[in-house]
């Protein structure tokens, strides 16, 4: 395990759990937090035995509970474009994680912590998690890239009402409309999201990056663009190891095992 004060890192079975622990402020997230966040990241990136991460929130009531306020309250305009740069640049990079990152959300993901949730591939949630996006409340709007995916998420009106009420959408609701993969019984949580990081795990991973990079790509380009980009990558593809393997083993009807290469 390694931690530094906020965010702790475990590592078991090629799934990794980061874990931001600030629970006093309900993880709310401080300069430093969000670059203990991106250190865990840039670490897991490197590390081949990781095939898939799992980012939450520690304790029982919140993932991330936003932005740290007292932080944003002391902003000026030069200052809020780099509180928001520099918040962007970090989740951005967990967007373009070359391994699969799930949210496993088991309270409040508001704000800031809203927008992690986001940027990453996938969100398992717990019947008492709550998203929302309450800045203009506060006077300001989302600010690490919640206005931009959003909407690419789930639909441009549904996204214009979570920025303008800034009202908390409650865990079924947001499976309803496509901001939670999964719902889960809150004790079962990090089990079930465990779960569907190793099935993802046991895929070839070369093929889940690409797969991502494709689906990405394709998200902010456009449709001619993206059908080419998913040929050169399927392509890529037949120069893995992997490939062989995955379908050699389907042909001698046994278990692929695959090597990411
Ligand atoms: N920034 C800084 N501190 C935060 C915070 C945030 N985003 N969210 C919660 N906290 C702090 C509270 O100030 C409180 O600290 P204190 O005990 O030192 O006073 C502590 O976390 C617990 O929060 P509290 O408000 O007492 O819990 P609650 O259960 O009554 O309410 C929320 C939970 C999430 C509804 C409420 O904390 C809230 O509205 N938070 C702000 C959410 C927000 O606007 N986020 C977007 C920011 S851009």
């Amino acid at each position: 395990m390694s931690k530094n004060e906020y965010v702790r890192t475990e590592i078991a079975d090629s799934i990794a759990t980061v874990t931001i622990d600030r629970q006093a402020k309900l993880n709310a997230l401080n300069p430093q937090v969000v670059a203990e966040v991106d250190v865990a990241f840039g670490a897991l990136r490197e590390d081949r035995a990781v095939r898939a991460v799992i980012l939450t929130g520690a304790g029982d009531k919140a993932f991330v509970a936003g932005a740290d306020i007292g932080v944003l309250a002391e902003m000026g305009p030069r200052t809020g474009v780099e509180v928001s740069r520099e918040g962007q640049e970090v989740l951005r990079r967990i967007e373009r994680f070359p391994k699969p990152v799930i949210a496993a959300v088991g309270g409040y993901a508001l704000g800031g912590g809203c927008e992690l949730a986001i940027a990453c591939h996938l969100r398992v949630v717990s019947d008492r998690a709550r998203f929302g996006l309450p800045e203009v409340g506060l006077g300001i709007i989302p600010g690490y890239g919640g206005t931009v995916r959003l909407a690419r998420l789930i639909g441009l009106g549904r996204a214009i009402e979570m920025v303008l009420t800034g009202d908390m959408v409650n865990a079924e609701r947001a499976a309803e409309i496509g901001l939670a993969n999964l719902v889960v019984p809150h004790d079962e949580l990090m089990a079930r999201t465990t779960a569907l990081a190793s099935r993802i795990a046991r895929n070839a991973p070369v093929a889940v990056e690409l797969g991502l990079k494709s689906i990405y790509g394709a998200v902010e380009s456009t449709m001619d663009h993206a059908l080419e980009l998913e040929s050169t990558l399927f392509g890529l593809l037949a120069s893995t190891r992997d490939m062989r393997e995955g379908m050699a083993a389907f042909l001698e009807k046994r278990k692929a095992v695959f090597e990411g290469e």
